[in-house]
This record gives structure tokens, sequence and C-alpha cells, in this order.
């Protein structure tokens, strides 16, 4: 049985069936909070059917597709996707089957299972770098009977994305320059382990809404990337665009986190959104001090930023993270070969902090300098 058949299930010698818009399109949309996103509670509630499977439940997050919801299964924390047609009803291959665009989201969901299984688990020796990447463990695309919810398990990779984890440090005054390089550093370590996969993977849809901030038992936060449907893998040599942004999809990861730590920086929304645009804003950025509020009204300006929320007061940059700042912005330049991986990104990072624990140490008086 090849890959495809196993996905489509029950019906799959009725591909042909599919039509473009089924009886749930008459459905009117669940109301609308920050997008797409319902945060304030389940409306379909967890499945009887799977109560059984799954222990205490408990309802985290709204997407267009799917609830989410944290579960104790196997004598571990885990998180299901449970699908539904537009919070009226939980998916089903019989739901499925009457409507395409349904159907398209759970190629997505499924694409999202079998990358992150290659990302995960395709390295040749043990490497540490994929903890960062989602894990996945089980689904019941392939069995599931034609009237029985669809459901995915997931590693729980926290109960909070780096958007609602900066928003509550920020409110709560603890959002500091330590914690930013901390998290961007683990951001770079997750791309690094993405480059040196013999896929040569790149997320692709990198902003903070798609990191997630896990707290391991003993207290430590661990980044997870999320939302793994639209990564791709390349050939190291090919050197084409990526027909969207104008970037060569190698890039594509490494100038996203760089538009992620303005964002961490500036309490900005502008994560993807720049990237998006294709817009360059390395001049603006060079000379952070000066360049801050240019750079502020030209965020401002930048209206089709969907996600945009200027929550957070910009904070005084310290100097490491000044320097980490104006080398991440390269990684948003116009000239290819200016832009770092996240290997060189790192390695900058430690040197830097390295420096700076040396000064500390020996007072503002000294004048040591590595560079020379
Ligand atoms: N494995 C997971 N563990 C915990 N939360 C998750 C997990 N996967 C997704 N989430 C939460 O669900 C949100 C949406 O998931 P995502 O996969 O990005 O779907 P989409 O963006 O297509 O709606 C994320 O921002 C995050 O808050
Ligand atoms: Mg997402």
């Amino acid at each position: 049985m090849k890959d495809q058949d196993l996905f489509w299930g029950p019906y799959r010698d009725s591909i042909e069936l599919l039509g473009d818009a089924g009886p749930y399109d008459a459905l009117p949309s669940p109301k609308k909070i920050k997008g797409q996103v319902r945060l304030e509670g389940s409306k379909l509630g967890f499945p009887p059917a799977l109560k059984d499977k799954f222990k205490n439940p408990q309802y985290l997050y709204t997407g267009s597709v799917f609830e989410l919801w944290s579960v104790e299964y196997r004598g571990k924390k885990m998180a299901v996707k449970i699908f539904h047609v537009k919070e009226e009803a939980y998916m089903t291959w019989n739901r499925a089957l009457v409507a395409s665009h349904l159907m398209l989201k759970l190629v997505g969901a499924q694409l999202e299972f079998e990358n992150s299984k290659d990302m995960r688990h395709g390295m040749l020796f043990d490497d540490t770098g994929s903890k960062y990447i989602m894990d996945v463990y089980e689904s019941n695309f392939a069995d599931a009977l034609p009237d029985e919810p669809l459901f995915m398990v997931l590693e729980h990779c926290g109960d909070e994305n780096l958007q609602q984890f900066q928003q509550r440090h920020t409110e709560a005054g603890t959002w500091t320059p330590d914690l930013v390089v901390d998290i961007y550093v683990q951001l770079l370590e997750a791309l690094a382990y993405l480059g040196r996969h013999p896929s040569h993977w790149v997320h692709h849809n990198l902003k903070p809404g798609n990191i997630m901030i896990k707290t391991l038992p003993g207290g430590q936060m661990e980044v997870r990337l999320v939302d793994l449907k639209s990564a791709v893998v390349f050939d190291d040599d090919d050197d084409r665009d990526d027909g969207h942004t104008g970037w060569r999809p190698q890039s594509y990861d490494i100038a996203a986190s760089a538009a992620v730590l303005v964002e961490l920086i500036m309490g900005v929304s502008l994560g993807h959104t720049l990237v998006h645009l294709g817009v360059q804003p390395h001049h603006l950025f060079q000379e952070f001090g000066v360049a801050l509020k240019d750079t502020i009204s030209f965020i401002l300006d930048v209206r089709e930023a969907r996600e945009y929320t200027a929550t957070a007061t910009p904070f005084k940059a310290d100097t490491l993270y000044r320097k980490v700042l104006t080398k991440a912005v390269d990684s948003l330049s116009n000239d290819a070969s200016k832009r770092p991986t996240a290997k060189d990104m790192l390695s900058f990072i430690k040197k830097e902090q390295a420096l700076d624990k040396l000064k500390k140490r020996n007072g503002p008086e000294s004048n040591m300098d590595m560079d020379s």
C-alpha cells in the first residue's frame, strides 16, 4: 500500500468523487477572534468516543479545522488535534469527502505529520538538535471508519506560543534582554539542526505563532517549532528563489528568524510580515539607536501586517543585544552572500557572550579586544 492510499483511508478508491464545495460551505463561520483563533473555550467539546482512549482532556486552542487539546495518553502528556468542520461538527471522512477544501486541510495535516517524522527521525546519528522540532505520535487517518472523528496525536509543545509568552512577560515586567537572547539562540539551534539534516529542511513559516515555549519538569524553557505543514526540502546547490518572496529557500528561515528577533526586541509583530512583503529593512536597523524611531514608524506604516500589535514598550538594548541585533539584520540583506547561516549566527553570539562575560569579570576599565 502506498502512502497516499493510507492517507485517503476508506476513500482510497473514490478520490475522483471530490467536489469543489459541499454542504458544509453553507454553515456560518464561527465568531473570529484574532484571525482564526478562539482562545476562551472549546465549542464542540472533546469527542465522547475518544474519552476512553485519552484521559483528562484540557482545551488549548481552536484553529480553522481543529481544536487542540492536551491529554494524558500512554502515561504522558500529549497534544491531540481533533479536526472539525467550522466548529459545527467533528471532521470525519464522510464529511471531508464532499468538500475538497476540507480534504486539502487534511492533506496539510498529513504533510505536517510526515514532515515531522523525517525532521525528527531522519538523521543517521542521534542529534540532540532534533528536540527543537515538534514530534508526532499517532493518527487515525488510515483506519478511521467513515463516521469516526479524525485526530492526530502530537508532542505537547507547551501551553504558550512565543507571541503569548512575550505578551505575558511584557505585562508582568519580566521581559529581559537575557530572555530574548536565550530564545533567539534556541531558535538558531533549531535552524542549524534543520540545516545539517540530510534533507536540508526549511520550516518556511517561521513566526512567533509557530514557535512554542515548552517548560520542562525541571523548569527549563525549551523552544519547539510547530506548524510543519509548509516545510520544504531543497537541493543544496539549487539557486532558484521560492517564487514568492524572491528568496532562495535556504535563506528564508534565517531571514524570518531575524524578523522574529526584531519583534522580540520591539514588541511589534512583524514576524514574517516584512519577509512576506519582500521588504528589505537592512538599512533601517544598521544603526539601531538612531534608526529605532524611523523603524517603528516604518513598521507602523505596514498596515497589511495582519497580526500587528504594538503591545510592548521597546526597551533599551544592552551592548551584547545590540551587537546580536545588528548582526542578525545581515540575515535580511539583499546580498545573499552577506546572509549568515544559523551556524554562523550561533558562533558569533557565543563569541560575543564569552567576551561579555570577560568584560564583566574584568570591570568596565578593562580594554580587552579579542578581535584585534
Ligand atoms: N504540538 C503542540 N503543542 C502545543 N500547542 C500547539 C501544538 N501545535 C500547535 N499548537 C498551538 O496551536 C496553534 C496553531 O497551530 P498550528 O499548527 O500553527 O496551526 P495553524 O497556524 O495552521 O492554525 C499554535 O500557535 C499553538 O499555540
Ligand atoms: Mg500556525
